[in-house]
């Protein structure tokens, strides 16, 4: 007899994109659709809490109805309903919420609150099965982490910033280059295309930390700008984007594997907005085939923000029968390692 298919209808709306997919088995996206607030916000040069929400509201019942159509699912085939209870901004999470325990309400199924991170973690198996244990880097607008993996759905963070997310700091360099918002592809296109670079610091903590620092790299940006401007001189901006990223990469690629060897794990992968960026793709496949370790890149569609992946990580808490009552709330500041 065949195994009954697991589907699940999934909500993602903790920032700036809403999204609804629907996702069988953990592994197979048959609707993920989005729809990008970034023009709405990119005259304010970043998201405007209040705006976001409101767009939300706006876009989730046709979305959803979308999500049905492009999956040929009917509701009725759904297994349950999986939304991103955090973190993110609370005004934004509480529209996928009520959204999902509406549906989860009218059909009768089951609810399960995910966490964003463990969204974009999960999204990896989109590409292959996870060996573990693994080592994530995670790196987004408002997080960077390394997380250790020991088993399916535990996750120790073992490194994290001190203050910007790599995400954050690729918006703000951005903005002093007078790129549009979001930043991060724009600095990734011009370090690509740099013929030469400045040479900015790297911040690697004590010996033995995975932490992270990326303020200190984004005050060096805005020193070299101010100084070219004091002096009448000309700096140009790829060499800044060149030397910047080159930065960024250094330091997220060499403690991702200082920590893979540490741990001993048979696999790394990578997880989050910026884990689109063409350079660290090529840096961290380098240095991952160089020490023999395995590493799982996912496709740019699934790097940011999507529905897809919290359907992904839904399916580990189904598997466990781990549902959330109705009367759950937004967690802006939930904590990954309880998830
Ligand atoms: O995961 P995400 O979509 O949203 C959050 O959960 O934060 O990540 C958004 C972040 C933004 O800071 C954006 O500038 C950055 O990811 N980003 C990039 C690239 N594409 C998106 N950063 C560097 N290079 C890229 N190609
Ligand atoms: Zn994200």
């Amino acid at each position: 007899m065949n195994k009954q298919k697991i589907r699940i209808l999934a909500i993602e709306t903790s920032c700036d994109e809403t999204s609804v997919a629907i996702v069988e088995d953990g592994k197979h996206v048959l609707a993920n659709v989005v729809s990008s607030q970034i023009e709405t916000h990119q005259k304010f040069g970043g998201v405007v809490p209040e705006i976001a929400s409101r767009k939300h509201v706006e876009s989730m019942t046709w979305m959803m109805e979308e999500a049905r159509r492009q999956s040929g699912i009917g509701f009725h085939e759904l297994s349950a309903i999986a939304v991103t209870q955090g973190p993110g901004l609370v005004g934004s999470l509480l529209v996928g919420i009520v959204a999902a325990k509406s549906l989860a309400f009218a059909l009768n199924l089951p609810l399960i609150g995910v966490h964003h991170i463990a969204g974009h973690i999960y999204a990896n198996e989109f590409v292959t099965s996870f060996q573990y244990p693994l080592i994530a880097l995670v790196v987004s607008g408002g997080h960077t982490e390394l997380v250790y993996v020991k088993e399916r759905g535990s996750f120790e963070i073992i490194g994290q910033t001190r203050d910007d997310a790599v995400g954050e700091a690729y918006d703000k360099v951005a903005r002093a280059l007078s790129l549009p918002y979001p930043g991060g592809p724009h600095v990734d296109k011009l370090a690509q295309g740099a013929d030469d670079s400045i040479d900015l610091p790297r911040a690697w903590l004590e010996k033995t930390s995975y932490d992270f620092s990326f303020s200190g790299l984004k005050s060096a940006v805005m020193n070299v700008l101010n100084q070219a401007k004091m002096k009448g001189e000309e700096v140009d901006p790829s060499h800044i984007a060149h030397g910047f990223q080159a930065s960024v990469i250094d330091v997220l690629v060499t403690k991702t594997i200082r920590a893979a060897k540490h741990y001993g794990v048979k696999q790394c992968c990578i997880a989050g907005g910026v884990a689109a960026n063409k350079g660290l793709r090529t840096a961290l496949q380098q240095a991952c085939d160089k020490e023999g370790l395995s590493l799982i890149i996912p496709p740019l569609e699934y790097c940011t923000d999507n529905a897809a992946m919290i359907g992904a990580a839904a399916f580990l808490k189904w598997e466990n029968k781990e549902f959330t009552p109705l009367d759950m709330k937004a967690e802006p500041l939930m904590n990954l390692q309880t998830w």
